[in-house]
Parts: structure tokens; sequence; C-alpha cells
């Protein structure tokens, strides 16, 4: 099980391309102050760039909660994009790589997926959407050794 260790969380707005600025110092910071390695610290930071990038440009703005988690000892970042845009129709398309509805690479969402230990997305139409990821400090948990 999960555990928010809470003691650090922050919500950031995601309003503006001062926001996307603010966003990743703020996991920067987060990742090296938990102990993530260089190449960690960066994955993390490029896919949360790209899920706020979305939240601004495709659902109109919205905010990153983030966390710090522990499981059996192991922490981890965890991060939650959310916007109350128009949603997104067909999730599996929207993940494959190139297809963009706009004037995009369509590299960003299925990119952050694969820089993440864990990713999940909720999105209804005209309701908003949810991305949810988190990583850890040395590659996902594994289930405990048997004895
Ligand atoms: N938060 C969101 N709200 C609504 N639609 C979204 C959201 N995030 C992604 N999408 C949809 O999914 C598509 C794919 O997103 P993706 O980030 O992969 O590409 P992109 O943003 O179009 O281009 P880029 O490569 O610059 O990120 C978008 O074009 C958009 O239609
Ligand atoms: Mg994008």
């Amino acid at each position: 099980m999960t555990h928010s260790t809470g003691s650090v969380s922050a919500c950031l707005p995601i309003h503006s391309d001062l926001d996307l600025v603010r966003v990743r110092q703020h996991v920067r910071q987060m990742t090296a102050h938990l102990g993530f390695g260089l190449v960690e610290q960066t994955k993390l930071v490029t896919a949360a760039s790209e899920l706020a990038r979305n939240a601004l440009v495709h659902g109109g703005g919205g905010q990153m909660e983030c966390a710090p988690v522990t499981t059996g000892g192991i922490r981890g970042l965890r991060l939650v994009f959310s916007d109350q845009g128009p949603g997104i129709a067909d999730l599996e398309q929207a993940l494959s790589d190139g297809y963009t509805s706009g004037e995009g690479l369509g590299m960003g969402l299925g990119g952050a997926r694969r820089l993440v230990h864990e990713f999940s997305i909720d999105s209804r139409r005209g309701v908003g959407t949810t991305v949810a990821v988190t990583s850890w400090i040395s590659g996902p948990p594994r289930p405990r050794e048997a004895h």
C-alpha cells in the first residue's frame, strides 16, 4: 500500500507559461530533495512538463498536486494533474504516438507514460481530465521476496 508522507505536499496552479516553469522547478526540487538520481529527476520533470502543458493547452488550465509517498520504505513522488476542460473522447488514440488534435507532435501523453513508473488517466467528455503519475527512487517497488 502506498502512503502519503504528507509533510511537503503542494498544489500548483497551471494557468500560464510561467506556471509551467514553476511546475518544472518544483518537481526538480522535490525529486532532488527526495534523493532521486539526475536521470530519474529529469524523466519525472519531463513527464510533468508535458502533462502540465496538456492541462494548459488542451484543458484550458488546471492544477498539479505533488506529494511524496512511500511504500515498503521506498520513497517516491506522486503528481496529479487535473483540469475541467473538454476531456478526451478516445484515450487509446490520445496515448498513441503521433496523434494530436492540435498542432503538436502528439508525443506528450505517450511519452510521459513511458517516463514514469505508474501512470493512470481518467477523462470524461465535458467534465475534465485527471492524470496521475508516480515514480520511485530505485525503480518500481517489487513485491517482498519470500523467505
Ligand atoms: N488535458 C487534456 N484535455 C483534453 N485533451 C487532451 C488533454 N491532454 C491530451 N489531450 C488530447 O490528447 C492529444 C495527444 O496529447 P499529446 O500530449 O500526446 O500531444 P499534443 O499535446 O497534441 O502534442 P505535443 O507532442 O506537443 O504534446 C492532444 O492533441 C489532445 O487532443
Ligand atoms: Mg501534449
